[in-house]
């Protein structure tokens, strides 16, 4: 337990990733101040953090990009450390309009780095992907295999790897942590809080999700031809509070470290396909989910899955939580949403 509780800002901590972080942080001792511009996510969930923890988050509405709003943040809070979750994350949309990707995702990490300099702050976690490392060439992926991108959003997460590298590398004092997911999947068991994504889901488990509730007709699998054991996609699937455990670990060891630069994947090692998440599904939710084998998505890679040694060498962390159990969360957390959905 920690004496006097410190303050981390999280940034886009309403959204998926980062509410329940926020809930590890909290129950870590930490007191939490989200910053979130709302784009992606809905301001009831501060109170759904609540019911879970017993302490609403402190809250500012703003964006990232407000470097005068970023300035008052740390001129009228106490904040020991950031964790940067704040970003667009659609692939394909990224593409569309990678000038709107680039100014978000990467000079909005910029505004949010000044201003931490200026305020003296230089303890960072930063939500990075497996998708820096491209087409894997070996598998599993370890954290020093080449870094590529094949699309803007992968880009801008590249591009702020490397801002953070040259910034750690440019002065003393800096704590950063890279932490790379694979494919965070699940909500919290409590089902107050999960992934909640507007429109048609771009993502496996959400869509599965809506299929298996009768909101959607069928899963589209992109592709059965790919060069693994039953032909369609393979990803390392972890269950968001492992990963959001990895964060708080990620942070203890900035804190302790002599401003060693952290970089670790956050996955299971274990991979799984397409077909055997449909199924793992269909397990946990005791519905029929019917699905296609349609075309392979542009830009897709056939399988990836995470070498986690490093991340429990140097954390002491490992993810736990079993398929079954990220299906039967993220189950319980859509029966929750839809039933409000049609409820109000
Ligand atoms: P999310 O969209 O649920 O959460 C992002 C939050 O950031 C939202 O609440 C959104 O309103 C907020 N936001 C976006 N731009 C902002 C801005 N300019 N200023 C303030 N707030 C802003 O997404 P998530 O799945 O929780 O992802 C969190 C982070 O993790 C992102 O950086 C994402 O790129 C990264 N990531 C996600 C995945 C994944 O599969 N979900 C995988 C790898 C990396
Ligand atoms: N898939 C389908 N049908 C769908 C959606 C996905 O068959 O409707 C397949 C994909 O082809 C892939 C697998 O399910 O084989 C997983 O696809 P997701 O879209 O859920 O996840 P990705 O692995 O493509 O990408 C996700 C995030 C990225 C992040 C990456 C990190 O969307 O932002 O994980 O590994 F970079």
């Amino acid at each position: 337990m920690i004496a006097e509780k410190e303050t981390v800002l999280v940034t886009g901590g309403v959204g998926y990733i980062g509410s329940h972080t926020t809930v590890a942080l909290q129950e870590a001792g930490y007191r939490v101040l989200i910053l979130d511009n709302l784009c992606n996510s809905d301001v009831a969930v501060l109170k759904a953090i609540a019911k879970i923890t017993g302490e609403e988050p402190c809250f500012i509405e703003g964006d990232i990009r407000d470097r005068g709003l970023l300035d008052k943040i740390f001129s009228n809070y106490r904040i020991k450390a950031v964790m940067h979750f704040a970003g667009l994350k659609a692939v394909g949309e990224s593409a569309e309009q990678p000038l709107a990707y680039y100014d978000n995702n990467v000079n909005g990490s910029l505004q949010l780095l000044q201003a931490m300099q200026e305020a003296d702050v230089r303890t960072i976690v930063f939500s990075s992907s497996a998708t820096v490392y491209g087409d894997p060439q070996s598998l599993p992926l370890t954290e020093n295999h080449p870094r590529s991108a094949t699309n803007p959003y992968g880009n801008t997460k590249l591009m702020v790897e490397e801002i953070l590298e040259n910034l750690y590398a440019s002065e003393a004092g800096w704590r950063v942590a890279l932490l790379r997911y694979f494919n965070p999947i699940g909500a919290h068991r409590s089902g107050q809080i999960g992934e909640a994504p507007q429109g048609t889901p771009n993502n496996l488990l959400p869509y599965v999700a809506q299929v298996a509730t009768g909101r959607r007709a069928q899963v589209q699998v992109f592709g059965a031809d790919y060069d693994t054991p039953d032909g369609t996609g393979v990803r390392d699937y972890i269950h968001v509070l492992d990963l959001a455990q990895g964060h708080v670990a990620a942070l203890a060891y900035c804190k302790q470290s002599d401003g060693e630069l952290l970089t670790v994947n956050l996955g299971t090692g274990k991979g799984y396909s397409v077909l055997e998440i449909i199924a793992a599904f269909e397990q946990a939710s005791g519905k029929h989910i019917p699905y296609q084998v349609v075309a392979r998505r542009p830009g897709d890679i056939a399988e990836c899955w995470a070498d986690t040694e490093q991340a429990y060498r140097l954390l002491g962390w490992r993810a736990s939580r079993t398929l079954p159990e990220m299906c039967e969360d993220a189950w319980r957390w859509e029966q929750n949403r839809s039933g409000q959905a049609s409820g109000g």
